[in-house]
């Protein structure tokens, strides 16, 4: 399977459908907020300094999470294809991803863009809250975090549209979690 970016919103469900490409394709997964959070727990110098980024809605410094990426990244196993979820965010973030594979001979693959109401994603967040009290999960950060996407990371749609590899599902077309991800797996069966 070639590489995938699955972009989108906070809460647009871009760890869900990633799990459930994992278990259709078998490739690896790689979720930045998930590295951050396991960093954070473990009270790691990186956990330290992503906290306070994290727990305030912004992003984390770019040379940061650069070197993380491709540390990360390097762990993966050979030749399965590997999801980005939650990077790139930023234009220097995505820059950098495409040298950083280019190095490897490697490619970005194909761009999966989630496209949901916000009124959707904050009720989707406020649930989680209750269900798993991600530390990010209450109204005034997801606020912060959905601006965050606005201003810093959904620029670069225009980015993946010039690199010619953005696909759009959107939520108001396709109502329904299952009925998603067969849309999705149906595109991707055909770029694999
Ligand atoms: P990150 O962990 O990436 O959070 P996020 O982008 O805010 O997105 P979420 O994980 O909240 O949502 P999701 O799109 O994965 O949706 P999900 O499938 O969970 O990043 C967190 C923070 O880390 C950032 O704010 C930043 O500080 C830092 N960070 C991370 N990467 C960084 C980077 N590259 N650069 C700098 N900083 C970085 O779905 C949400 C909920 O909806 C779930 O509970 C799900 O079950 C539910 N749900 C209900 N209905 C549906 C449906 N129909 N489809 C999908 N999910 C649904
Ligand atoms: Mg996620």
């Amino acid at each position: 399977m070639k590489n995938i970016i699955i972009f989108g919103a906070p809460g647009s469900g871009k760890g869900t459908y990633s799990d459930a490409i994992v278990e259709r394709y078998g490739m690896g997964h790689i979720s930045t907020g998930d590295v951050l959070r396991a960093e954070i727990k473990n009270e790691t110098e990186l956990g330290k300094v992503a906290q306070g980024y994290i727990s305030n809605g912004q992003l984390i410094p770019d040379d940061l999470m650069i070197d993380i990426l491709a540390k990360t990244y390097d762990a993966q196993p050979a030749g399965k294809g590997v999801i980005f979820d939650g990077f790139p965010r930023t234009i220097a973030q995505a820059e950098a991803l495409k040298k950083m594979l280019a190095e490897r001979g490697h490619e970005m693959g194909v761009m999966v863009e989630l496209v949901v109401e916000e009124d959707i994603l904050m009720a989707r967040l406020l649930n989680r809250a209750k269900e798993q009290g991600r530390a990010d999960d209450n109204e005034e950060t997801i606020k912060k975090r959905f601006a965050v996407y606005q201003n810093q990371t959904a620029p670069l749609i225009d980015w993946f549209e010039r690199e010619g590899i953005r696909h759009t599902f959107r939520w108001a077309d396709t109502p329904n979690k299952e009925a998603m991800i067969e849309s999705i797996f149906a595109f991707l069966d055909t770029v694999k």
